[in-house]
């Protein structure tokens, strides 16, 4: 899956490295479940960049700070993608957590430079040609056929049934693969077991099998183009070759469908435990806009984000990083940095944020309107359907899933009055 060698990495830091006097241990801390103020703690012990521990005490910088993550995302000169400059290869084993994130892969995350310009132009073009009002055709029909499915039972747990499903199925129609169809079905399936593996699952099977499947989605655009962004992607000037399409193809579907599944999720918390939000669901005082907006402020699904890798030593926030050391992306600090809050109140009127990171390898230009398209289509589909949708546990039970990197719940059980079809 990655190839995580290179000839011209630096020494690791002798364990101890003074740098990394009173590192934070990242793993652990996904266990605290209110990140505004860890962020908080984190930033009046630290400064704007932390010195932290990933997984197996592999020593990292997180960058807490707003300004200091725009200077990091807007200089790939000094802060670039490609990770197999890091420092730190020797001590990381075959089986270590974060090596599907990290792993170098010859896709358009990993490229650089011109190379990253050609593969993301033609992501970006590809994209492009999404109209947004198909776009939001599709996931109200996508929405109808799961509401439906579980609308007579007046109960349902919404992570698992809905907000995971509509973006898989929506992402997969744009890129053109048949709707409705048994290998559709397994494709989703397969999607959910490598992104987010259950007990029992196999996800490196599954990630094969996306894999094989894109492959040949691929092939079949190639022999027949239709109106998608793999056929776009296909016929584009740049002239990517197949392998770099399948690679490309499989960083769209997986960037696009965990955030944007976690995205809906939250909202949907926000809507159904703010009393701000709160007269009435569906006419409630503050608009789903605004809950979808203020999420991507305050609960953004990308927490951090791994990351940068220093091209050089250089200086950031006080501190001394050196050439190869890896730079994690603290998105969600970011968003609530004092620094731009000064008044203590984090606001959601506009959209400065940085969920979507920034600078050459951020989202890229269409991905978060369409992100937007089908996460605000989910929320209102669902409560124009069942209007009187309320929790099924109080809120204080809902419970986060373990991760310092995405946010989203474990599950969001609701109840409704049964709607006979
Ligand atoms: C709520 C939804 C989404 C969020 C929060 C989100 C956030 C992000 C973030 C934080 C990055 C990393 C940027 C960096 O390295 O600086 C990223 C990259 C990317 N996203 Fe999104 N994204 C979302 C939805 C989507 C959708 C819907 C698509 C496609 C249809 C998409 C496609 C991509 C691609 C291709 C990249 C890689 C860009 C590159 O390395 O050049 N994302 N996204």
């Amino acid at each position: 899956m990655s190839d995580t060698g290179s000839p011209s990495a630096p020494a690791a830091p002798s364990p101890g490295c003074p740098a990394h006097a009173g590192a934070v241990r990242l793993a652990g801390l996904e266990y605290r479940q209110t990140p505004a103020r860890l962020y908080r703690d984190l930033r009046r012990e630290h400064g704007a960049v932390a010195p932290v521990l990933l997984d197996g005490d592999i020593p990292a910088w997180l960058v807490l700070g707003y300004s200091e993550l725009c200077y990091v995302t807007g200089h790939d000169e000094l802060f670039a993608r490609d990770s197999r400059r890091w420092n730190q290869w020797p001590a990381i084993g075959p089986d270590w957590p974060l090596l599907p994130y990290v792993g170098h892969q010859p896709s358009v995350l990993f490229a650089e430079g011109d190379e990253h310009r050609r593969r993301s132009g033609v992501i970006t073009q590809a994209l492009d040609g999404v109209d947004q009002f198909e776009l939001a055709r599709e996931c109200r029909r996508i929405a109808g056929q799961l509401i439906t499915s579980f609308a007579g039972s007046g109960r349902a747990e919404l992570m698992g049934a809905y907000a995971h499903v509509l973006p898989a199925r929506a992402v997969l129609w744009m890129c053109g693969m048949p709707q409705g169809g048994p290998d559709t079905r397994r494709l989703v399936d397969d999607l959910r077991i490598s992104l987010d593996a259950a007990e029992g699952d196999d996800p490196v099977a599954a990630y094969a099998r996306v894999g094989e499947r894109i492959r040949q989605l691929v092939k079949e655009k190639r022999e027949r183009p239709g109106a998608d962004v793999t056929s776009r992607m296909v016929l584009h000037p740049a002239g990517l070759d197949d392998e770099e399409i399948v690679q490309d193809l499989i960083s769209v579907i997986a960037a696009a469908q965990q955030p944007t599944a976690n995205w809906i999720c939250n909202t949907l918390r926000l809507l159904l435990t703010d009393e701000r939000f709160a007269v009435d669901v569906s006419g409630g005082r503050l608009s789903v806009g605004e809950a979808l907006n203020e999420v991507l402020w305050l609960d953004t699904p990308t927490q951090n984000f791994i990351g940068r890798w220093a091209v050089r030593d250089t200086q950031l926030g006080g501190r001394l990083i050196r050439a190869g050391d890896c730079v994690v992306l603290g998105l969600a600090a970011a968003n609530t940095d004092p620094q731009i809050w000064p008044e203590a109140h984090v606001g959601a009127e506009n959209s400065a944020h940085l969920s979507f990171s920034n600078g050459e390898h951020r989202c890229p230009y269409p991905a978060p309107l369409l992100a937007d398209v089908m996460a605000r289509t989910a929320v209102e589909t669902l409560l124009e359907r069942l209007p009187d949708l309320v929790l099924a546990v109080e809120p204080e039970e809902l419970t986060w899933r373990p991760s310092v990197w995405m946010r989203g719940l474990t599950s969001l059980p609701v109840l409704f009055t049964p709607v006979v079809q």
